[in-house]
């Protein structure tokens, strides 16, 4: 059985092979063909977090896949009041099809899994966001005029998700970010050991210039993710030049979209002016969430018994 935690478990091959299901599930959707690849499963959905996309993509997407979604609220279920992490997926596992988990630690996805007798999917940690990276690069796929990608901002959940991507797929991606917030070192070590298989080319800079120039894809995200409220006002201050405004965003390619996970705050990691003339691609983002997520969901059950 597989479990989607980070892409670093996955091949290339295998990225690209769930992304060709993506796309042919998106055809069927756009054409109201809702094939019931998962037909009465139940996906159980705990948060530890707050979400808009991921828990409408994935509410949605699988029940447009035949089953049902089932939310769960870690502050309403017993693991809320401290019931450990290995009896909720001995429990939840014998009773649902799937889960995906939106939690603070990696190393509590990795214990339901560890515990899990069904499919376990990351839908963001502190650590990692392994299926917004799947409708990023979906979106890249279908609007970007190149693959050099620069990502403008915090070393987060999201940059260390682009370097796992990037390395495997061997893509060129620079990551520019303030001193003394660079992606975490064991991503970038494992980004490093890919490239040398995939052939990747991965600039760590501190200038956020240096990073835009050539660019056919810019990403950016939040400078306070969830849990990091109270950093907010020292961090808007390390984060100054990194706003992703007119003036730094005219030094990438002249055709080069804009990505942002969402949600956004204009004004400090995005201007408005660009955050609104780059609107077509960052809906097509998060539209792609549902597509690529049904896409995930149909190949981990695929291979279940892996
Ligand atoms: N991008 C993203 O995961 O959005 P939510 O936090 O709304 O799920
Ligand atoms: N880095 C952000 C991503 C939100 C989808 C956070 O973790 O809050």
């Amino acid at each position: 059985m597989r479990h989607f935690l980070t892409l670093n478990d996955f091949s290339k091959a295998e990225i690209l092979e769930i992304l060709n299901l993506a796309d042919k599930i998106k055809k069927e959707t756009k054409d109201k063909k809702y094939e019931p690849y998962l037909k009465n499963q139940t996906l159980a959905m705990i948060f530890e977090k707050s979400s808009t996309r991921t828990r409408v993509s994935f509410e949605t997407g699988i029940y447009q896949l035949g089953g049902q979604g089932l939310f769960l609220s870690s502050r309403d279920i017993q693991l809320g009041r401290g019931e450990p992490i290995k009896d909720t997926a001995r429990v939840i596992s014998s009773m649902v099809d799937m889960a995906m988990l939106r939690v603070y630690k990696q190393s509590d996805l990795v214990e339901f899994a560890k515990f899990s007798s069904v499919p376990v999917i990351n839908g963001l940690s502190d650590d990692l966001h392994p299926v917004q990276l799947m409708a990023d690069y979906m979106t890249i796929k279908e609007i970007a005029n190149g693959e050099t990608i620069a990502y403008i901002g915090d070393g987060n959940n999201m940059s260390n998700s682009w370097l796992m991507l990037a390395s495997i797929l061997g893509l060129e991606l620079h990551i520019a970010t303030p001193k003394g917030y660079e992606p975490n070192k064991n991503f970038i070590n494992i980004a490093k050991e890919n490239a040398k298989i995939s052939g990747a080319k991965i600039l760590l800079t501190h200038n956020p210039k240096e990073a835009i120039e050539g660019a056919n894809v810019v990403a950016t995200d939040t400078w306070i993710s969830m849990g990091q409220e109270d950093e907010k006002e020292r961090k808007v201050k390390d984060f100054e030049g990194f706003c992703v405004n007119k003036n730094l965003m005219s030094l990438a390619c002249k055709d080069a979209i804009l990505l942002h996970c969402l949600p956004a705050y204009r004004g400090y990691e995005v201007s408005d002016k660009v955050f609104e003339s780059h609107a077509r691609d960052i809906f097509l983002e998060a539209e792609n969430r549902l597509h690529a997520q049904k896409g995930i969901m149909v190949w981990l059950d695929a291979h279940r018994n892996d």
